[in-house]
């Protein structure tokens, strides 16, 4: 088989990376790919994005099947195009990846099918929207209704905090967000509580196949302080998720949810993540969908999945995800992300890497994200440029294996956080 990989991130090339290990797979496409995916045994990149280009490469190289990493291109409707061309693909269509691409459109869903989640309201008029967080009061949450990079969300700790996000992302001095065709629009909500939990599961339209859980760490710095990132580092499984908060999420979200855009006649098929927020009942609560595998959790997801992924790729693209299972290794994945100077507001690009480990091992694997090869120098790229994702028999010994690598790793003003892990250790303790 032949199967093509679209996007350019770690998570990517984790996919890539677990692909090429399926016995079926002669060759991995990614498109368009970085370093990492460059080197790897079977895979090849393609320097292509533009939709068209890409429903060409895969009639040219009678590609199998695709599987898409990224949001954007979902949004953009590649998984439509795919099928119209009649060419297999795993992903949810334009329609159903509102989902993600919309908060507004995700909030009034949740609602309309009684999933648990939090109290909202969506304003486009900014005098409502400060007349609404003066009577709700602080904390409280404020986003930008569209796809904003990560960076369309404000938790407001305090009213006046909350009143400069809505002028931020209302007013005419504008932020970068693709609001779509409706204009600009922010959704408010209530403040949860509790410890958040990244629940994804694989769909075929009908069925959910529930992946290992994981847990990500959004904000810059250790002890889950500075700015919100698109994810510092992960590891799987997330031990907050009990065998019986498992059941109540696939039971009281995953199953609803599919069912919910069944009847909306928007079936979901595809990677659907669940960003849980988990409070101390045991009570998880939807605090977003992403439409796609979440980056970094992929990274140690793919590590511990012992099943081909091409064959359940196959079954989802198939409809049959009811008639598969995922194996696990017991172990603990844990990945640490190290990224470049000035990111998250202004990566910088163009810096030299030194200290990549030259030989492949069973228990660590550093994926690439930000990385570009130049005069067989590898360079930063990027934001995140790196996610060394290490197994070990705990969250201990994965830390200590994966600190180990990235000790080694060099780059001018790269950051990464020393405390990946920590929720899982504190649990234990
Ligand atoms: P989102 O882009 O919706 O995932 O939001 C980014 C982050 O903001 C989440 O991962 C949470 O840490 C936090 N967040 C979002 N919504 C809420 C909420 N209603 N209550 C508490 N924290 C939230
Ligand atoms: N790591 C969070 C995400 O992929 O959205």
């Amino acid at each position: 088989m032949k199967v093509l990989v679209i996007g350019s991130g770690g998570r990517e090339h984790a996919l890539a990376w677990k692909l090429a290990q399926s016995p079926k797979v002669t060759r991995v496409l990614v498109a368009p790919g970085n370093a990492g995916t460059a080197h790897e045994p079977l895979v090849e990149n393609v320097a292509i994005t533009a939709i068209p280009e890409l429903i060409e490469l895969a009639r040219r190289e009678n590609v199998d099947f695709t599987v898409v990493g990224p949001e954007a291109p979902l949004a953009a409707g590649i998984v439509d195009a795919f099928r119209a061309a009649q060419l297999p693909i795993f992903g949810p269509t334009q329609g159903a990846a509102q989902l993600e691409s919309s908060k507004d459109f995700a909030k009034q869903f949740l609602v309309r099918h009684a999933i648990p989640t939090a109290r909202y309201q969506t304003f486009s008029d900014a005098t409502l929207a400060h007349e609404y967080v003066d009577r709700e009061g602080a904390p409280i949450v404020i986003k930008a209704d569209g796809l904003a990079a990560g960076k369309g969300v404000v938790v407001a700790m305090t009213r006046d905090e909350a009143h400069q996000a809505i002028d931020m992302m209302l007013g005419d001095s504008g932020m970068d967000v693709d609001y779509g065709s409706g204009g600009a629009r922010v959704v408010i909500e209530e403040f949860m509580r509790g410890e958040e939990a990244s629940f994804i599961v694989m769909a075929d339209g009908k069925n959910a196949l529930a992946l290992a859980t994981s847990q990500d760490h959004k904000r810059l710095r250790d002890d889950d302080q500075g700015p919100n990132t698109g994810g510092m580092g992960a590891y799987s499984p997330a031990p907050v998720v009990t065998p019986e908060i498992h059941a109540r999420v696939m039971r009281e979200v995953i199953h609803p949810t599919l069912a919910g855009m069944r009847a909306d006649g928007l079936p979901y098929a595809g990677f659907l993540y669940a960003g849980l927020m988990i409070d101390d009942a045991g009570q998880p609560r939807v605090v977003e969908f992403n439409c796609r595998m979440g980056d970094p959790e992929t990274q140690p997801i793919m590590m511990r999945l012992k099943t081909d992924l091409a064959d359940l790729i196959e079954a989802a693209i198939e409809g049959r995800l009811d008639q598969v299972e995922a194996e696990w290794d017991r172990r603990v994945a844990l990945g640490v992300v190290l990224a470049s100077a000035g990111y998250p507001e202004a990566p910088r690009k163009g810096d030299p890497i030194t200290g990549l480990p030259s030989a492949a091992s069973d228990d660590v694997h550093v994926f690439h994200a930000g990385t570009r090869e130049a005069d067989g120098k590898v360079l930063t790229a990027g934001g995140r440029v790196l996610c060394v994702t290490a197994l070990g028999d705990n969250v201990r010994s994965a830390q200590k294996l994966a600190y180990g690598v990235v000790e080694n790793i060099g780059f001018d003003g790269r950051q990464y956080r020393q405390d990946i892990g920590h929720r899982a250790l504190a649990r234990r303790a």
